[in-house]
């Protein structure tokens, strides 16, 4: 989805340039575990450029634990994990081996949880101009420009000054999402975006979360809506107890899947 052309013309601020590497994220026989419980058993995956690859599976089949590890919020047990194409240097026992190599890797991803993670006493422009203002020293007036114009993109425009518990649980998600935007990632990381809102809430954000594949954006997506993820994946991977049972185009995942597993699980979503 998006050849390079694509993905620089229509990214916001045209400063976000596609990554040199063909593949934007790469994980490769990544291994973690909890103590004596492996939740992750050697799981390899790759997005190139544009892609959005979904991950599908259980409850406690290992995609929050495998999203966590690609943002490093968890250090893996063992395996690569390679974003744009730059290796995460470990020391010998797993952990990353330069905090600065981690956090400049780190904006290089928006991570989009489930709970929106606002901060609760600062209004939402507050939340956008955060971190670019205060982190990584983008001048006030130019943080403000760019926060507005992604509120707009949101459809938020009119909620610069409200509180996250004055908005609706879409409003916030949307606002988490723009927060995430701000930072001009690479690529972008949802873990079940829209398991928290209720139901009438749900398409506002998905609304949101495709306008960002059609613009060629890349992302790794965990999510529970499979229509979703059948119209707007690239490719879906089915994990199962903390390995790949199945992965594939989503019309052959979702139209012809071959695990047992795999097709159990789509008919107890559906
Ligand atoms: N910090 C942790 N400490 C110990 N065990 C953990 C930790 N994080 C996750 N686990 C365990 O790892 C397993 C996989 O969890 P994970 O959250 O990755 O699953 P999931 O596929 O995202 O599930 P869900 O669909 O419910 O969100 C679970 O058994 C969970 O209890
Ligand atoms: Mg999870």
């Amino acid at each position: 989805m998006g050849s390079d052309a694509s993905i620089s013309a229509t990214l916001p601020h045209g400063s976000a340039q596609p990554f040199a590497a063909a593949e934007a994220i790469k994980v490769e026989a990544l291994h973690k575990s909890f103590g004596q419980h492996e939740v992750l058993k050697g799981v390899s995956i790759s997005a190139r450029e544009g892609d959005v690859v979904t991950l599908i599976g259980g409850s406690g089949s290992g995609k929050s634990t495998l999203l966590r590890c690609v943002n490093f919020l968890e250090t893996p047990s063992s395996g690569r994990i390679l974003i744009g194409g730059e290796e995460v240097r470990c020391r010998a026992d797993g952990t990353p081996a330069d905090r600065r190599q981690i956090e400049r890797l780190r904006r290089s991803l928006g991570m989009v949880f489930q709970q929106f993670n606002l901060w609760t006493h600062k209004t939402v422009l507050e939340n956008l101009i955060e971190v670019p203002v205060h982190v990584l020293g983008t001048a006030k007036e130019q943080a403000i420009d760019r926060a507005r114009k992604l509120l707009d993109r949101v459809g938020l425009a009119a909620k610069e000054d409200a509180y996250p518990a004055f908005l609706s649980g879409g409003q916030q998600q949307r606002v988490a999402i723009a927060r995430a935007l701000c930072l001009e990632p690479r690529a972008m990381l949802f873990d079940e975006p829209t398991s928290a809102l209720d139901p009438e809430l749900v398409g506002e954000v998905l609304a949101v979360i495709r306008s960002l594949a059609d613009e060629g954006r890349t992302m790794l997506l965990v999510t529970h809506e499979m229509k979703f993820a059948r119209e707007v994946s690239d490719h879906v991977v089915y994990l199962y107890n903390g390995l790949i049972e199945e992965e594939g185009p989503p019309e052959q995942l979702f139209g012809d899947p071959k695990s047992a597993r795999l097709k159990q699980f789509l008919k107890s979503v559906s």
